[in-house]
């Protein structure tokens, strides 16, 4: 009989809590017990999923159950609290935060590059939306070629602020409350606060999460802008390989690759409409660019809510059951 396993998800009714419950059901996951919690706004909410109806609880960490997975949907601070007492309950916790995410003795992890760099951790941290899908574009040409230097412009849509952002957009705010300014017929160079260097924080996550997982020491400048666009990021990317290339060989580099879908040609390409609702990253507009040795440029889109935050985090605990025998054997 398959073991089955349970679960609860803390920030249930955020879009990130949201998705990770539909993506247990839509993945079929081996639950047995669901458990929701968020804030005291939520207490009482019901929610419908697979076939049956959940009640968000309010977070009571000195009252919790026991459970298998924790699925962290929360804020750093909440994260800072909540992901060390329940990690050493025995619950293997998996944060959306980027609370842990630089910590050394804590795995980041996208299952398609680094799974085995979970080994027994009951504390892992799921990237930042615009990294999972950038180090999974990257990851294959960094295995053959090497990457010397990239340079990410991201545009990324307002449902990364979570449901505060949606309204914003959503309600033609003209005083925001997710952004600085308003972001209807607007673009904002600012996601997240600035630090001294002049960068924002999400510039920096970016930066810093792409060399974690893929274990590198690329040079990386980043730009992050929002963008008045409801789902899934988009990401001009350029790229200096360490070695020669014939662009064909990238493209079928990128083909081989698990869950990428890589355009054939040059005229062919992928928005971010496209990419809503799959747990692919879609690349398109690879082309060489003259003005350095070994330069390439390319477009990544992918839905933030699936791949960039609720499937990778789900992938990762199956990635988790994967290796039960080997380093869980107490779920
Ligand atoms: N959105 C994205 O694209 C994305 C991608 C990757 C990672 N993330 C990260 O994932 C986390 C969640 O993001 P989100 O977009 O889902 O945000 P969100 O839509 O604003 O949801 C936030 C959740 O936190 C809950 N919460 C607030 N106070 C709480 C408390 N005291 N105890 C327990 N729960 C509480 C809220 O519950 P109430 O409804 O009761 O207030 C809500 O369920 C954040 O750390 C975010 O940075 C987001």
């Amino acid at each position: 009989m398959i073991k089955k396993y349970d679960i609860a998800v803390i920030g249930a009714s955020g879009l990130v809590g949201q998705k990770v419950i539909e993506m247990l059901f839509t993945r079929k996951f081996p639950l047995d017990k669901l458990y929701l919690f968020a804030g005291a706004e939520s207490e009482g909410t019901q929610i419908y999923a697979g076939g049956k109806i959940y009640t968000i609880k309010q977070t009571n960490i000195n009252d919790f159950p026991n459970c298998h997975f924790v699925f962290m949907c929360v804020n750093n601070e909440l994260s800072s609290i909540f992901s060390p007492i329940l990690s050493r309950k025995n619950c293997i916790v998996i944060d959306n935060s980027s609370r842990w995410r630089m910590d050394r003795e804590v795995p980041l992890v996208v299952p398609e590059i680094n799974a085995e760099e979970i080994r027994g951790q009951k504390l892992i941290a799921n990237p930042n939306c615009s990294t999972v899908q950038l180090v999974n574009a990257l990851y294959p040409l960094s295995r053959k070629y090497g990457i010397k230097r990239i340079v990410i412009s991201s545009y990324q849509s307002v449902s990364g602020a979570g449901y505060e952002g949606l309204n914003d957009l959503m309600y033609s705010r003209n005083k925001p409350v997710a952004f600085k300014k308003p972001i209807i017929s607007n673009l904002i160079p600012q996601i997240d606060e600035f630090d001294e260097s002049g960068y924002s924080l999400e510039e920096l996550k970016i930066m810093r999460e792409t060399n974690k997982i893929m274990k590198s020491n690329i040079a990386i400048t980043s730009t992050a802008v929002r963008v008045p666009v409801y789902y899934a990021h988009g990401e001009s990317v350029n790229i200096e390989l360490s070695s020669e290339f014939d662009i064909r060989d990238v493209i079928s580099e990128m083909q081989r690759f698990e869950n990428l879908i890589v355009s054939q040609d040059d005229k062919t390409y992928f928005t971010n409409i496209d990419a809503v609702g799959h747990d692919q990253v879609f690349v398109s507009r690879i082309r060489r660019d003259n003005t350095v040795k070994n330069g390439l440029n390319m477009w990544i889109v992918a839905d933030n809510i699936r791949k960039g935050a609720a499937t990778n985090a789900v992938q990762i605990a199956e990635t988790i059951i994967s290796q039960k025998e080997q380093f869980y054997e107490f779920i």
